[in-house]
């Protein structure tokens, strides 16, 4: 048994989803560089269509909604029968919702928590037995920074993160003797689209373009996490090894959560 390899562009495609915007736009022209054809996905035709116009011959758009797993199973067999195995699946899509706990909104947990975890099973079930069965290949989950802690407003995006990092962790144990390559990027804030609506502070917020190329130096790597920048990631994580009732109070006064409501 040897032990899972970062996967090469000669090894077949890439599919990323989330393609269509933020750090997923950002991932295209990185991953072209370094030799990849690319299998784009998100729910934006148009969108994938004019990303895929830039680079003829190399990147595929492949619109779908990864909340509907019949339809990921389809996509993931058609981009395998255009293009070839799959070596490296970039699993992005992923929306935050802020929720406000004194009105909460049951829609914006239900639909985090389908875009997010139930978007990635999909693109999970869809994939490991694909790769299991070819003894390699590379899925990368990205998750986020929250997924080491409970944060104020986040606690449907947070859970769902934390979800996936377990849910990664676990296909890493699981899937190493299969020699398949399971990473997961927990980045701090990265300025996209998905930020757009978000007035608190941002330390440290990085640009798609260095989130990107972060991710991508990640990945032919064999190391687990991806984390960036480690200056806010490498704080939140030491935050959050302290006894819970510490870290709890520490982020409720750093976040202002501590005072009355208004
Ligand atoms: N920005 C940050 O600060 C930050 C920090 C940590 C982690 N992240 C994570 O990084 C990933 C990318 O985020 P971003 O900031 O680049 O956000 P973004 O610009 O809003 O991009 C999100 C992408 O997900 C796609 N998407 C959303 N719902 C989908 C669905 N049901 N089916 C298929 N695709 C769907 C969107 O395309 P369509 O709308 O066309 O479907 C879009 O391409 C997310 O998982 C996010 O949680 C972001």
């Amino acid at each position: 048994m040897s032990a899972p390899e970062p996967a090469k562009p000669s090894d077949g495609v890439c599919w990323l989803t989330g393609a269509s915007s933020g750090i997923g736009e950002a991932l295209i022209a990185d991953l072209v560089k370094e030799g990849w054809r690319i299998a784009i996905s998100a729910r934006s035709e148009d969108k994938l269509k004019a990303l895929a116009d830039q680079y003829p011959g190399l990147v595929f758009a492949y619109p779908v909604d990864i909340t509907d797993d019949a339809a990921v199973a389809r996509t993931v067999s058609k981009i395998e029968t255009d293009h070839g195995p799959i070596a490296r699946a970039i699993l992005n899509a992923g929306v935050y919702l802020s929720i406000n706990a004194e009105r909460p909104n049951f829609d914006d947990y239900a639909k985090t928590f389908d875009v997010n975890l139930k978007g990635a099973a999909a693109c999970i079930c869809a994939l490991t037995p694909l790769m299991c069965e070819r003894r390699s290949g590379q899925i990368v989950i990205v998750s986020s920074a929250t997924a080491f802690g409970g944060m104020p407003t986040s606690t449907a995006y947070g859970a769902t993160k934390a979800g996936l990092l377990n849910m990664a962790e676990g296909l890493a144990i699981e899937l190493h003797r299969y020699g398949v390559h399971i990473q997961c990027v927990t980045p701090g804030f990265v300025d996209t689209p998905a930020q757009d609506d978000n007035d608190f502070p941002k330390p440290f917020m990085v640009s798609a373009e260095t989130a990107a190329a972060r991710i991508c130096k990640g990945m032919r790597k064999t190391g687990f996490e991806i984390t960036f920048p480690r200056r806010f990631t490498w704080a939140l994580k030491l935050i959050y090894a302290l006894p819970r009732d510490w870290h709890i109070a520490l982020v409720r006064k750093q976040t202002g959560w501590n005072k009355p409501p208004e």
